[in-house]
């Protein structure tokens, strides 16, 4: 079975845009592939949150994914940190990675762009961490021999940075690596935010799904509707509101909503209620899960201490491998 691998940032508070967006579609490749799932914490550190603050991330992703139903015993499931070998495995890319490919990072750039617009000196915030960051992916994806990595188009020049660095070893130190591809997600279903912009936790429109009932209520009731009445005919194409409904309701009543929409006799408010109940129920066993979790938190601590066994399993041939062909072995 080929593996897919995919690297998950530690970040709470997961609003519906997560789930459908990226989570949903990455748990649905279990299917038809091995799935490798790891919170990259050690990307993470880059940005140097304070150590509680990265262990309460952590944990919140962690439980999050398994929440939403992620199969820790079918694939595996870990915490970046705990593999020794990642490190040492980005030692050895960095000896052979030339400077130029990470001058090219887009993520690099934006923050050298960002500088010059500000007449700030060019490295100005940049850790080594940010400038490397492409090297310590590649070794993520490297380790575990992946065939596929499934991610945004965000990080689809990360997945290219990490097939140039494999190649250019095997080029040098004869065959080592397979060729990771990139399996950028097409057309991911999106979903607008309250406000009706992309759903962002920095527009601070999310509809949180681990949240209080109370909250999450009064996050649906933020929704931004027009002001049209509910006897009028309204679009239900240009509303936000209808919009998010659209993955909770039934085809049949998704339908009945739009032809109220369209004929008139649609309150909005009415309809948050519904979507509210709605929400509740797609995410009832979810919440639960998740709650539990948090609040058992060695449970978590034993699937990623497990998830990292097998993990270190997988690679450390591969990492061998690597070590006889530059030499480091016989
Ligand atoms: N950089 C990815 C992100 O920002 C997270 C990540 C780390 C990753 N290592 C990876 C993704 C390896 C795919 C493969 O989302």
């Amino acid at each position: 079975m080929k593996i897919s691998l995919t690297g998950i940032k530690p970040t709470g508070n997961i609003h519906i845009g997560n789930y459908f967006g990226a989570i949903k579609p990455a748990l649905a490749l279990t299917e038809k592939f091995f799935g490798v799932y790891f919170v990259a914490d050690l990307h993470a550190l880059n940005s140097n949150p304070s150590p509680k603050e990265l262990q309460q991330l952590i944990y919140e992703v962690a439980a999050s994914w398994i929440a939403f139903g992620l199969d820790t015993e079918k694939a595996i499931f870990f915490r970046q940190s705990d593999i020794r070998e990642i490190p040492e495995l980005t030692t050895i890319l960095s000896a052979v990675t030339p400077k130029g490919l990470m001058n090219r990072a887009h993520a690099y750039k934006a923050v050298l762009d960002k500088n010059a617009e500000n007449g700030r000196d060019p490295d100005d915030g940049v850790n080594m961490g940010l400038y490397t960051y492409p090297i310590l992916m590649a070794a993520d994806i490297l380790l575990y021999n992946s065939d596929v990595v499934p991610v945004g188009s965000d990080q689809k020049q990360h997945v290219e940075i990490a097939r140039d660095i494999a190649d250019n070893l095997n080029r040098i130190y004869g065959k080592t690596f397979k060729l990771p591809e990139g399996l950028i997600a097409e057309d991911v279903q999106s979903i607008p935010g309250t406000d009706g912009r992309k759903m962002s936790k920095s527009y601070n429109n999310t509809l949180p799904i681990f949240t209080s009932e109370k909250d999450l209520r009064k996050q649906v009731m933020r929704i931004v509707t027009d002001s049209t009445p509910p006897e009028e005919p309204k679009n239900p194409d240009g509303d936000n509101l209808f919009q998010i409904f659209k993955f909770f309701g039934s085809p049949e009543r998704v339908e009945e909503v739009r032809q109220l929409y369209i004929h008139g006799g649609l309150a909005y408010g009415k309809l948050k209620e519904e979507l509210y109940e709605k929400m509740l129920i797609a995410f009832g066993p979810a919440r639960q899960r998740y709650f539990e979790l948090m609040d058992n938190k060695s449970e978590i601590d034993v699937i990623l201490a497990t998830g990292a066994e097998r993990a270190r399993e997988l690679g450390r041939p591969v990492l061998a491998k690597v070590r006889k062909s530059v030499g480091l072995d016989l």
